[in-house]
């Protein structure tokens, strides 16, 4: 049967690369965020390469009140029978300009946790209702410890991967599923200028983006892509902490 999915941030790099292998099996997209001309060429191009039904929809993350009626206006469009919504967008700060400046801090925060949360919020409102479905947002391992580089940014994904986990555990009696994603380093927009593509670690939206759409369709909780970032992390968060202070990671 073929799926109706919400995609939010979907002109993300990532989001981008699992859009191509939402629509190649069949699924009905909407594609949603805050540049709707590039939205447009997106869906312009996954319905001319695969025939896919692909809407776009406005969605600006900082804008919280806003995200109860996007919910709503995705609900509408595939006629009260969403099968899941996919949070994609993000933003990596500076981390030093987050020491610095209040309000680069607290958009690293809203835009990575808070609006996730408010709208997972609204989307499992109506999950609730249709008692099926699922949610699945993508945190990160930055997450899973704090470190000198990136803390900001990753104490936002560590809320978010937490408020996922609860989330989950609600669903569970509730009738809906959630999928916590946890990529390492990608060559994205996002990345450009900091990690080097090629490079061991880095991996390509492409192949995150199989990873993902294997755990959408395999019904996971939990998925580090690629799968080696696992051990990576299990190693780093047992370092002890007196030692990991002395580090500089
Ligand atoms: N790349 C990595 O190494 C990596 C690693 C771990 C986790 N992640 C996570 O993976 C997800 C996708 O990242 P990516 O690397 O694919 O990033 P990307 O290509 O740089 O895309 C970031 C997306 O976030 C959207 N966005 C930012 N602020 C927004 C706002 N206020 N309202 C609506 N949309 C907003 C951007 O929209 P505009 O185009 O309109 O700016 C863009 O679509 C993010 O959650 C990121 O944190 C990435």
């Amino acid at each position: 049967m073929s799926e109706n999915i919400v995609v939010v941030g979907a002109n993300s790099g990532i989001a981008e690369a699992l859009c191509r292998l939402l629509a190649e099996r069949g699924c009905r997209l909407i594609l949603a965020g805050r540049n709707l001309d590039q939205l447009e060429r997106q869906a312009a191009d996954l319905r001319i390469r695969y025939r896919a039904e692909v809407a776009i929809e406005s969605f600006e993350a900082l804008d919280f009140c806003s995200h109860p009626s996007f919910v709503d206006r995705c609900v509408r469009h595939f006629a009260r029978d969403v099968t899941g919504f996919i949070v994609c967008y993000g933003y990596l700060p500076i981390q030093e300009e987050t020491q610095r400046d209040g309000v680069t801090l607290r958009k690293a925060i809203d835009t990575n946790f808070t609006s996730v949360a408010c709208l997972l919020n609204a989307a499992a409102a109506y999950l609730e209702t249709r008692k099926a479905g699922y949610l699945a947002a993508i945190s990160s391992v930055a997450g899973d410890r704090g470190r000198q580089s990136n803390y900001a940014y990753g104490a936002a994904k560590a809320g978010l991967s937490s408020y996922l986990q609860g989330l989950r555990n609600r669903g569970h009696h509730a009738g809906f599923r959630v999928l916590t994603i946890k990529p390492g380093m990608v060559d994205t927009p996002m990345t450009a200028g900091i990690v080097k593509a090629g490079s061991p670690l880095v991996s390509s939206p492409a192949r995150v983006a199989q990873d993902i759409d294997r755990a959408l369709r395999n019904r996971r909780d939990v998925i580090y892509t690629p799968g080696y970032w696992y051990y990576i992390m299990s190693i780093i968060c047992n370092i002890p902490e007196r030692l990991f202070k002395r580090l500089r990671l």
